[in-house]
């Protein structure tokens, strides 16, 4: 493995031990100094063509904690703003030696092509592109997911027959694309629900089920329930009546929060909307598992830049 561009193309033994990793990386953050000298000397920089607050800190806190060097680079307030392209700011820091980077942009396949390109000979690690692909999000939720079912006893394990419900915006969602590809792999049931309007064309070639009513998804006792943003900057269309039509038959409300089992979770990637996709009191009881995907996720992101940047991955 040189690149983290995908979870498409990542099979079930790569998948399980990088979560595998990322339990021993976990351990490293309950002690009393959080830090491991693996990467010292190593270049990282984050990337950021889009606005992000979960995902750049948790690559920053990753990076440092494993002591490599971590220099944030966005867009706003670089020469990116004054017309630089995606070549000449990848040779800018090809020159300055970075080892990795941490790639975020507004175009589906942005990654890929820095991957590709051979303008700059780095690890790139894709931390959202467009509509296609976050696919460090569904590694820290099927962590959360493995970590909730088996604890301490998680390792080697997978999710095998696990049902999971992913709602909302699917259609701009890298998110919901990320997760049905590696859940599946795992092992894992998953069922899409959401308006007509916020599916992808070519949906049903995807290894998921599809359901229109969030109703009839809830009184199907799923272990997981997911819900989504709605990615309003990514609209140029109406692609449902009003936001409150929205909640009232997409939002997980208090209603069908306590028809859920005790022990479902509620995953949500962030930002939330509260309110619209989901009720305060779904996003804050006991079944949500929001700040543990925050805190998993520092983990997972450890362990992907330890196994591409140590020379330990190699296949
Ligand atoms: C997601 C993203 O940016 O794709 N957020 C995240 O990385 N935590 C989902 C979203 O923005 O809604």
């Amino acid at each position: 493995m040189r690149h983290l561009l995908s979870t498409k193309d990542l099979d079930r033994a790569t998948a399980v031990g990088i979560l595998d990793v990322a339990e021993d990386m976990a351990d490293v953050a309950s002690r009393e100094v959080k830090k491991l000298p693996t990467l010292r000397g190593k270049t990282v920089i984050n990337l950021f063509f889009e606005d992000s607050t979960r995902t750049r800190t948790s690559f920053e806190l990753a990076a440092k904690r494993l002591s490599a060097d971590l220099i944030n680079f966005s867009a706003k307030g670089s020469s990116v703003s004054k017309g630089e392209s995606l070549k000449d700011t990848a040779q800018t820091l090809a020159a300055m030696g970075a080892d990795a980077v941490v790639i975020r942009h507004s175009s589906s396949g942005a990654a890929q092509v820095l991957a590709q390109s051979g303008w700059i000979d780095a690890a790139i690690l894709n931390a959202g592109d467009g509509t296609h692909e976050h696919p460090t999000q569904a590694l820290l939720d099927a962590f959360t997911m493995r970590k909730r079912l088996h604890g301490d006893a998680s390792r080697g394990k997978d999710l095998d027959g696990l049902r999971v419900t992913i709602v909302g915006d699917i259609l701009h969602s890298r998110v919901a694309r990320s997760n049905a590809w590696l859940l599946t792999t795992l092992g894992a049931e998953v069922s899409l629900v959401a308006p007509a309007t916020l599916l992808p064309a070519g949906i049903a070639t995807w290894p998921v089920r599809l359901g229109y009513d969030l109703d009839e998804a809830v009184d199907a006792n799923p272990d997981v329930v997911m819900m989504l943003r709605i990615q309003a900057e990514r609209m140029n269309a109406a692609f449902f009546p009003n936001t409150r039509e929205y909640a009232r038959q997409w939002g997980l409300d208090d209603a069908r929060l306590s028809r859920l089992r005790a022990d479902t979770m509620v995953m949500h990637p962030g930002p939330m909307i509260r309110g619209l996709e989901i009720s305060a009191s779904a996003a804050d009881s006991s079944r949500s598992t929001v700040l543990e995907q925050v805190a998993n996720g520092v983990s997972i992101r450890m362990a992907v830049l330890y196994l591409l940047l140590s020379g330990t991955a190699e296949q």
